[in-house]
């Protein structure tokens, strides 16, 4: 691993430990600060314009519950940790601390059932995250959010403030100035009723966090393409827009796996009549590229605000530490030692690579 993945995993698991701790130390504390220092990517876009299908490429493994209607129902806080090539890929859930999930299967399973726990089996939605990681050699750092879609209508069995209840929980997310939005518009509608670029434009104006991401180009009426858009002469981004063909809910039914699946992609933009001069520029395993470099651009622009804090974290937690013959929970004791081990680590790590000597350390 390099210098920066070293220092991104371990913010990473600084942040599932500090959400571990859940409240402790009341919410405006330093460890919430070291979770807003840290970047996350959040999608945003209307009811099933392929939100979910997106975050599953970007991961590159199938778990999400995905389909038409709303399907997400609860936010989905997913931390990928990238470990030691040849490890075995698993994930685990916060609410199921001793449990690993080899079976992705059954990780979609366990949104499902936990999204139902809170809710219900309705089409209500609840703003209590679920949280979820993935260790895997395969995945980059990366913390990324799912999202219910913004809707225009309340439907049967939803109250009717539904749809400004879905509009601010999503802004609750992106409006952060961490936040790196993935504005999901389809192709096959006008980006003019785009709800994603709406809410985009209005949380990050200049346009510099946005990643505009056009999915279902497979299902554009024949004669039409979205050259306009992908070339940014509709809407203008800082970064650049990314076409993506997911799996259709055909595929899906007929259980076409992720492999199969971007292949297909691949072949779709390769010999495409429209978009094959921007084959290399376009699909899921670009955009996962794209951002990955963003993050790691953001987190280098960051790190010495990063620093300072996790060496306040270090300050309190080496204090904490003394105080802990008063009474303590002993998982949150564990939990803090944690904490400050890793805190440690990155400042190590940090003062050894990058603090006074190259910029960039050995990459
Ligand atoms: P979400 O509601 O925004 O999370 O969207 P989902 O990822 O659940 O997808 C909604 C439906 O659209 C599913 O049936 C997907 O198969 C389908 N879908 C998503 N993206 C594409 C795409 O690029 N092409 C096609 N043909 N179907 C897609
Ligand atoms: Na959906
Ligand atoms: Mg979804």
């Amino acid at each position: 691993m390099t210098t920066m993945e070293s220092l991104i995993g371990l913010v990473n698991r600084i942040q599932r430990a500090c959400t571990a701790l859940g409240d402790y130390g009341g919410g405006d504390n330093t460890f919430s600060s070291l979770w807003e220092a840290l970047p996350s990517v959040a999608v945003v876009g209307g009811q099933s314009s392929g939100k979910s299908s997106v975050l599953e490429s970007i991961v590159g493994r199938d778990f999400l519950p995905r389909g038409s209607g709303i399907v997400t129902r609860r936010p989905l806080v997913l931390q990928l940790h990238k470990t030691e090539s040849g490890q075995q890929e698993y994930a685990e859930f916060l609410h199921l601390p001793k449990r690993r999930f080899t079976d992705f299967a059954l990780v979609r399973k366990e949104i499902q059932d936990e999204t139902d726990r809170i809710t219900g089996r309705t089409k209500q939605i609840s703003n209590v995250p679920i949280h979820l990681s993935i260790y895997s050699p395969n995945v980059v750092n990366l913390t990324l959010i799912d999202l219910p879609g913004l809707t225009k209508v309340a439907v049967e069995g939803q109250p009717e403030t539904i749809v400004e209840d879905i509009e601010n929980m999503v802004r609750s997310y992106v409006e952060k100035p961490n936040c790196i939005i993935l504005a999901i518009s389809p192709a096959n509608q006008d980006i003019a009723t785009s709800d994603a670029i709406k809410l985009a434009r209005e949380v990050d104006p200049s346009g510099e966090r946005t990643f505009g991401v056009l999915t279902k180009l497979d299902l554009m009426d024949k004669g039409t393409n979205a050259l306009d858009v992908i070339e940014g002469r509709s809407y203008r981004l800082q970064q650049p827009w990314v076409g993506i063909v997911n799996r259709s809910q055909a595929d899906i039914n007929k259980n076409v796996d992720m492999v199969l699946a971007r292949r297909k992609e691949r072949e779709y933009f390769a010999t495409s009549p429209d978009y094959g001069h921007l084959a290399s520029k376009m699909g899921s395993e670009y955009l996962a590229k794209l951002l990955s470099k963003h993050l790691e651009s953001v987190i280098r622009a960051r790190i010495p605000s990063i620093t300072s804090l996790i060496n306040k974290s270090i300050d309190e937690l080496e204090s904490e530490m003394d105080h802990l013959g008063r009474p303590i929970a002993v998982d949150a004791g564990a939990q803090l030692y944690t904490i400050l081990e890793l805190c440690r680590a990155f400042d190590r790590i940090f003062k050894e690579h990058l603090d006074g000597g190259r910029p960039g350390g050995d990459r």
